[in-house]
C-alpha cells in the first residue's frame, strides 16, 4: 500500500492526523489528509471552550465540520477531549462541587450525544496527572472540587451516553515507564479490578530531546495492554530532521506493531506549517506538503512502498 491509511490497516491499524477545521478549505492540505489519513482528532474544536463556552449553551459547528468531511472519506473521528484543566472556560473553575458535578456530567453527556455512533475513541479524560516524580493528580476545577472521584465518575458517565465508543485516558510524560505513568498505570488497573469502563490509554508521544523516544516505550505500552486493554499512539510528534527524525518514527511505528493491542496512531498535525511546536519541524509533511524522510520511514515501517 502506498498511503499511511492503507499501509496501516495492513497491519489492522488506523493512521490519523490531528486537524484544525480552519486549513480545510486550503487545497493541499486537505488533498494530503485525504490522501494519507483514515483517522482524523479534530485539534481544537471539541474542547470544553470551543463547544461549550458558556454554561449549557453547545456550539458544534467547527468540530461538526471535521466530522462531516471525515465521514465524507470514509475516515474515522478520534473525540478529544471531554474533561480537561486547560482549554476549561473560566465558569466551569467557578463553580461550587455540586454544580461542577452537574456540568461535567451534563458536558460529557450532550458532547457525545451530538456525535453519538461517530467517534471510535473519546478522550474522556486529558492529562490529569502530574509531572515529575510524585504520581499525584493534577490540581484543577475537578480535582480540588471532586476529589481523585471524578475520573472514575467522567467513565461511567461516558459509558452510559455512548455505549459503542471506546473510552480512553490520555496523557503525556507517561510514554516511558516513570512515576507518572505509573500513577496512571495504578489507576487503570484499580479501573479494570472495579469494572470502571475504561478501553484504552493514549500516549501523546510528543518527543523531542528533552524527552526523546524512551528506550522502554514498547515495554511500557505492552504493560498497560497486559491490563486487557487497548492503547494508542494519539498526538504523536517527534522534533528534528532528516535521518535521525526518521529512525525515532521507526521505532515508535515498531514499538506499536510488536503491541497487539495498540491499534493505532495519530500524528499531531497534517503539516510542519500548522504545528503547535510553532519553530520546529515535528511532522511527516514539511511547509510545502512534501513527504518527509520521517513520512517514508513511517511508511516503510508499515509495511508500505
Ligand atoms: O481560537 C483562538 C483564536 O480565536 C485566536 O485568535 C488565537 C490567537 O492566538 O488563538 C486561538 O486559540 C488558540 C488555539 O490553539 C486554536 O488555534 C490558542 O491560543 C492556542 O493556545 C491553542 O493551542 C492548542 C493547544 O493544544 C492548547 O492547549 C494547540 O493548537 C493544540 O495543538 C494543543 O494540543 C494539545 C492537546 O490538546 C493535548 N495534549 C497536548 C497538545 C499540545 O499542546
Amino acid at each position: 500500500a502506498g498511503t499511511l491509511g492503507d499501509a496501516a490497516a495492513a497491519k489492522g491499524r488506523y493512521f490519523g492526523t490531528a486537524v484544525a477545521a480552519n486549513h480545510l478549505g486550503e487545497a493541499p492540505y486537505a488533498s494530503t489528509l485525504d490522501a494519507q489519513f483514515d483517522s482524523v482528532t479534530p485539534e481544537n474544536e471539541m474542547k470544553w471552550d470551543a463547544v461549550e463556552g458558556s454554561r449549557d449553551s453547545f456550539t458544534f459547528t467547527a468540530a461538526d465540520q471535521i466530522v462531516s468531511h471525515a465521514q465524507s472519506k470514509g475516515m474515522k473521528v478520534r473525540g478529544h477531549t471531554l474533561v480537561w484543566h486547560s482549554q476549561l472556560p473560566g465558569w466551569v473553575g467557578g463553580l461550587g462541587a455540586t454544580d461542577l458535578r452537574a456540568a461535567m456530567n451534563n458536558h460529557i453527556t450532550q458532547v457525545m450525544t451530538h456525535y453519538k455512533g461517530k467517534i471510535h475513541s473519546w478522550d474522556v479524560v486529558n492529562e490529569a496527572f502530574q509531572d515529575g516524580n510524585s504520581g499525584a493528580r493534577r490540581s484543577s476545577p475537578f480535582q480540588d472540587k471532586l476529589g481523585d472521584g471524578f475520573i472514575e465518575e467522567a467513565f461511567r458517565t461516558a459509558r452510559t451516553v455512548d455505549p459503542t465508543a471506546k473510552l480512553c485516558y490520555n496523557d503525556y510524560n507517561t510514554d516511558g515507564q516513570n512515576a507518572k505513568s505509573n500513577a496512571v498505570y495504578a489507576m487503570v488497573k484499580d479501573f479494570k479490578q472495579r469494572g470502571v469502563p475504561i478501553d484504552c490509554v493514549g500516549f501523546q508521544s510528543h518527543f523531542n530531546s528533552n524527552s526523546p523516544v524512551p528506550s522502554d516505550y514498547r515495554a511500557n505500552l505492552q504493560r498497560f495492554a497486559d491490563l486487557g486493554l487497548d492503547v494508542q499512539i494519539t498526538e504523536l510528534d517527534i522534533e528534528g530532521s532528516g535521518a535521525a527524525q526518521a529512525a525515532n518514527y521507526t521505532s515508535v511505528v515498531n514499538a506499536c506493531l510488536a503491541v497487539t493491542r495498540c491499534t493505532g496512531l495519530t500524528v499531531w498535525g497534517v503539516t510542519d506549517k500548522y504545528s503547535w511546536r510553532s519553530s520546529g519541524t515535528p511532522l511527516l509533511f514539511d511547509g510545502d506538503y512534501n513527504k518527509k524522510p520521517a513520512y517514508d520511514a513511517v511508511l516503510a515501517a508499515l509495511g508500505g512502498t
